[in-house]
């Protein structure tokens, strides 16, 4: 039975019974109540018949405001929500259930409320993610296709004998060792990224001293750079002994990032590269600087977001798949640092990280602490 008409027999039991029912007391003249106080007189006879008439009616008043206000309060937010489960149900999450009241249908039609953002947000993000996937197939396909595609044209070359001297032969071989190679970074950096995605990255944290890694560093981007005609600086300004707690497979990982998209997004005749290590108190900073097109400054804030890249990289021909930023903003978040970039169009990009300095705690200071 709906709750409106339960509403309805609750009203009549209240109001409209008992009106009928002294209706018919007063009507019956034998009234055995006024037959009993017959010495009572006309006058007295007719002030209770008027009492009872008036108390009948101010019950059924009372009976129908109750009836109403429970009507109001209970059938009418219900009704609401009913209304609103149905839009849920048929895929509409674009509404706003009103909440009037702060009694208990009101907050459940609160909750209710805070349930439909929430699933809309959820649906939201999802609709943001698909897009994002596929903005990621596309990228990746086009980031596997340019390396194969030059791979293919140098074997045909080979093939056809146009690499006639072994020198030539020699630079074909290797040009397909390099596209070889870019292809095998980027697969790299997908699985990576979904290990990202799943939380399962395999860190192996060790204690690693700063001047000998970093200058490890530097000697091999160094030789890279040379090849790619690039000037190339390195300064350590951090005392020899001083050690930070990291994982070196992926510390390496982020600087190969970072220098990776310095020499994507050169644009100068002359490039330059540029790696400083310095000591900031409790920490070590890492500089890589370049000279290359730089970051507009409504970009700057996203670039660790992952997918996100700017307009320019988007409609370049160069590949990439705007996560190489967010997995070294990951695995620098993971190592307990912060990482920020400082940058002017037209000019060139600073990347900066900084690490935590190991610090070894002596004997005493335990003793301090306990
Ligand atoms: N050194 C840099 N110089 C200029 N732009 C950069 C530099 N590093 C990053 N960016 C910008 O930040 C974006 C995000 O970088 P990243 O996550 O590595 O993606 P991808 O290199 O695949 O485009 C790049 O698309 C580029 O626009
Ligand atoms: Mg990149």
């Amino acid at each position: 039975m709906k709750l409106r008409t339960q509403l309805m027999i609750a009203f009549l039991t209240f109001s409209i019974f008992p009106i009928v029912f002294a209706g018919m007391l007063i009507s019956v003249d034998k009234l055995f109540l006024l037959y009993q106080f017959d010495d009572f007189g006309p006058e007295m006879r007719s002030m209770v018949i008027q009492m009872l008439v008036s108390g009948m009616f101010l019950l059924g008043f009372i009976s129908a405001a109750l009836t109403m206000w429970l009507y109001r309060s209970v059938v009418r937010p219900l009704n609401k929500l009913q209304e609103a489960t149905r839009k849920i149900r048929d895929g509409n999450l674009d509404f706003t259930l009103e909440v009037d009241d702060d009694d208990e249908i009101g907050q459940l039609c609160q909750d209710f409320e805070e349930m439909r953002i929430r699933l809309k947000r959820n649906a939201e993000e999802k609709v943001q993610y698909d897009l994002e996937n596929k903005e990621l197939i596309s990228n990746i396909s086009h980031d596997l296709k340019t390396p194969i595609t030059a791979i293919k044209g140098y074997v045909e070359g080979i093939m056809d004998g146009v690499a006639s001297s072994p020198e030539k032969l020699d630079k074909y071989i290797r040009t397909i060792y390099n596209k070889a190679n870019d292809m095998d970074r980027l697969i790299d950096e997908l699985t990576f990224y979904s290990k990202i995605d799943t939380n399962k990255i395999p860190y192996t944290f060790s204690k690693i001293n700063v001047e000998s890694y970093f200058g490890d560093c530097a000697e091999e981007v160094g030789l890279d750079m040379e090849s790619h005609n690039i000037d190339f600086g390195y300064e350590n300004h951090v005392s020899e002994d001083v050690v930070v707690i990291a994982d070196s497979e992926q510390l390496k990982r982020v600087m190969n990032n970072i220098i990776s998209n310095s020499v994507k997004y050169l644009d100068k005749p002359r490039g330059l590269i540029y790696i400083r290590i310095t000591d900031v108190g409790d920490f070590i900073q890492v500089e890589v600087e370049d000279n290359g097109r730089g970051i507009a400054a409504q970009d700057l804030p996203y670039i660790f977001d992952r997918f996100y890249r700017t307009d320019f990289s988007r409609n370049s021909s160069q590949g990439g798949s705007g996560i190489g930023l967010s997995i070294v903003h990951k695995i620098i978040e993971d190592h307990g640092g912060r990482i920020w970039a400082t940058s002017k169009e037209g000019v060139g990009t600073k990347m900066n990280f900084v690490l935590r300095k190991y610090q070894e705690v002596t004997q005493y200071e335990q003793n301090i602490d306990h």
